[in-house]
């Protein structure tokens, strides 16, 4: 089975051919990172307009680096939620006309189940249940993932993402955007004891998240050693700032394991590249004796493959869409 997966959800161009719901034949990403840097962040209507000019090359490219054409595909999917309305629907629209014209059928896939399913492609072995800790740059979810295709999401954020709370913080500090991968680097040479940093108490859910609050005791610190002419070491505040983040992201997913009775537990998203978010949960899923999972680095940002990988689950689930498939910018995952 040949599945194409199309991705457009924020600043990323992506396409992938994935064989047997777990080999990537074919992956391009084309990224526009350096155009939104100079904004500090993602513009939705640069994305947009790049995601038109790039996509039909990026979708080619991949169709010739998996030697195949269209004729081979057994079916097309693409991200339809949630992300940037207009970047989404340059996706969709994309892979509606493709599917139309090729008369493969179209299979919608949300854009976080595409996130988990890197850990599909990543170990070939693991199969559902198991909770999966989702921390992007827009989301940080604790997901049940009851099946290939059903999920419950036991804890969110109720304010910042993970990712967020990185790409603000390092913003203080003048790194670019987006700012996780300089904090990263930065906190190799640092001291994280240095700066103690507030964990924060969620009333309500005990496996919900808020970030909003180490954002904006870090950018105080940050404004006040500036007014009073001090440098802050940035090397310690990145090591600490990264092991805070680390340790609630750790904490919460934990504490949702055991209060769940999961012994199997992943990461996925943009975050799980972090050097210190995948070191700290592997140590303490490691002392609990649950065995851990996180995707290859390389398949944690925005990539095709992903969906591509979803996109075969939902397919083999009946999961398909006609041409009246719309974009969604917010869509919980328990509704899909
Ligand atoms: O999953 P993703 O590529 O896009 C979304 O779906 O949001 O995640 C992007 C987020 C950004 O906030 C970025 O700074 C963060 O992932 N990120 C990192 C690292 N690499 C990417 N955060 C911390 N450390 C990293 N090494
Ligand atoms: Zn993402």
């Amino acid at each position: 089975m040949l599945i194409l997966g199309i991705e457009s959800s924020c600043d990323e161009t992506a396409a992938s051919v994935v064989e047997n719901c777990r080999k990537i034949r074919s992956s391009v990403i084309s990224t526009q990172i350096e155009e939104h840097k100079k904004y500090g962040g993602v513009v939705p209507e640069i994305a947009s307009r790049r995601h038109c000019e790039n996509i039909l090359a990026v979708v080619r490219q991949t169709l010739d680096d998996a030697q195949i054409t269209l004729a081979d595909l057994d079916a097309i999917a693409v991200t339809y939620a949630p992300g940037l309305i207009g970047a989404l629907l340059v996706g969709v629209n994309f892979a509606k006309g493709l599917a139309m014209t090729s008369e493969k059928p179209l299979v919608p896939v949300h854009h976080i189940a595409g996130h988990i399913a890197t850990n599909y492609l990543t170990y070939p072995e693991l199969e559902p249940p198991y909770l999966c800790l989702v921390a992007s740059g827009g989301h940080s979810h604790i997901i049940e993932v009851l099946s290939y295709t059903k999920f419950r999401v036991v804890g969110r954020t109720r304010d910042d993402a993970a990712g967020e709370c990185f790409d603000k913080c390092a913003r203080a500090m003048g790194f670019s955007y987006p700012g996780g991968v300089h904090i990263d680097r930065s906190a190799q040479n640092g001291d994280s004891s240095d700066f103690k940093l507030p964990h924060p108490n969620v009333a309500g859910n005990e496996f919900d998240f808020s970030f909003s609050g180490l954002k904006t005791n870090v950018i105080n610190l940050i404004h006040n050693s500036q007014q009073k002419g001090i440098q802050l070491n940035y090397n310690n505040l990145s090591a600490s700032i990264q092991k805070t983040i680390a340790e609630i992201l750790t904490e919460k997913t934990v504490k949702a394991a055991e209060s769940l009775g999961y012994r199997k537990i992943a990461v996925a998203g943009g975050v799980s590249a972090n050097t210190g978010v995948r070191s700290t949960l592997s140590e303490a899923c490691k002392k609990r004796g649950f065995d851990f999972y996180m995707p290859e680095k390389s398949l944690c940002g925005d990539n095709g493959a992903m969906i591509a990988c979803q996109g075969s689950y939902n397919f083999l689930a009946g999961i398909t869409a006609d041409e009246s498939l719309n974009a969604i910018a917010t869509l919980s995952m328990e509704d899909i």
